[in-house]
């Protein structure tokens, strides 16, 4: 399959007593497989063909989920979805009991007998995982570690046995074989984040972890590129900023949903990257003068100006290793 998606066509419920929905990935015209992104991909198909479940794990806007649903679309298999909720329960994903069923049979075909009989029946409900099991889909836990981990157990059992223990009484046999097409691909942020929770380290060895983070700046330009239509050299420096400040700060922030948020707004309203553009001042500084700030540190807080002179030097080709010292004799400066 050539550039696969990110996003994907919700079909039809599935019959039986399932709350699941398929989604069939299609190909995205504005997917780019740069060989950063083919490379990974590689990787995971590879562990995915052998039996192992993938976990890609980095900070946000690392293009986890987009890459998620573009390994699952090489495995062309249809996929069940599931995003962590802290809200869950193991039922919420395996699948519960939603009552009884009773039918009941009156023959009162001689009148004076009358003969009835009733039968129950326990009305099982499968959730997402279970479905994806017994169907053999491609399972993406999206951000699975804002799920409590004990809401996750389940997991444990279907990625070494291959089964999947379903709770006792639930009106089927206890255990489901899991259909030998399932695969599992999940996402995760790190720890540290709000919501997230520690996951199990059983859970964790049953899985490969590919540690993703942000793309060769190349990578993120093609990408800001084919989200916005603004001109590759526009792209190029607007990633090749939030890329600089990233080294600035923490190394996570700004992300390229930053760069093409920037990108399409100047797209859409027929601008360049242009210092002396007051359009574009103000929408970078929106966009990225907080990020600024926050990584300058002590001393004078950096204004637009400073960030349009990091731009310049950019535009210049300066030097991107000096670009924080650049940065902050500029706000010593103004
Ligand atoms: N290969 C790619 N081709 C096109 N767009 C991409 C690609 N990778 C990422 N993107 C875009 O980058 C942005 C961030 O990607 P994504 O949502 O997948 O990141 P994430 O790591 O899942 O973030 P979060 O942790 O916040 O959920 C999205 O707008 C997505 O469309
Ligand atoms: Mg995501």
């Amino acid at each position: 399959m050539a550039t696969a998606q990110a996003h994907a066509l919700i079909e039809a419920l599935p019959q039986r007593e399932s709350t699941t929905s398929v989604l069939l990935p299609q190909a995205s015209p504005t997917f780019v497989l740069t060989p950063a992104v083919h490379a990974v991909t590689e990787r995971a198909l590879a562990y995915l063909d052998c039996g192992y479940a993938v976990h890609l794990a980095g900070p946000a806007g690392t293009g986890k989920t987009t890459l998620a649903f573009h390994i699952a679309a090489q495995l062309a298999r249809p996929v069940t979805l599931i995003h962590g909720n802290d809200e869950f329960g193991s039922s919420d994903l395996v699948g519960k009991d939603a009552g009884y069923r009773k039918s009941s049979v009156v023959d009162n075909y001689i009148r004076s007998v009358l003969k009835t009989e009733e039968n129950m029946q326990v009305h099982w409900q499968s959730n997402r995982l279970t479905t994806a099991c017994e169907h053999g889909h491609t399972l993406i836990y999206d951000e699975f570690n804002r799920s409590k981990p004990e809401a996750n157990n389940a997991l444990l059992s279907i990625l070494e046995e291959g089964l999947l223990n379903l709770p006792k009484g639930g009106g089927n046999d206890g255990y489901l074989q899991v259909h030998p097409s399932f695969r599992a691909i999940f996402t995760s942020n790190p720890e540290e984040y709000a919501g997230v929770h520690k996951t199990q380290d059983a859970l964790l060895d049953r899985m490969v972890t590919i540690d993703v983070g942000h793309y060769d700046t190349a990578t993120e330009r093609d990408i800001a590129h084919a989200k916005s239509h603004l001109p590759l050299e526009d792209c190029s420096v607007i990633v090749e900023l939030a890329s600089l400040l990233r080294g600035m700060g923490s190394g996570h922030r700004p992300t390229i949903r930053s760069c093409i948020a920037l990108c399409r707004v100047l797209a859409h309203r027929a601008r360049r990257v242009d210092v002396k553009d007051a359009f574009f001042r103000d929408a970078a500084w929106d966009v990225f003068g907080g990020i600024l700030r926050d990584v300058s540190g002590k001393g004078p807080k950096p204004g637009v100006d400073d960030l349009m002179a990091l731009i310049s030097e950019l535009q210049s080709g300066g030097r991107k290793g000096h670009i924080h010292s650049a940065a902050h004799s500029q706000a010593t400066a103004s």
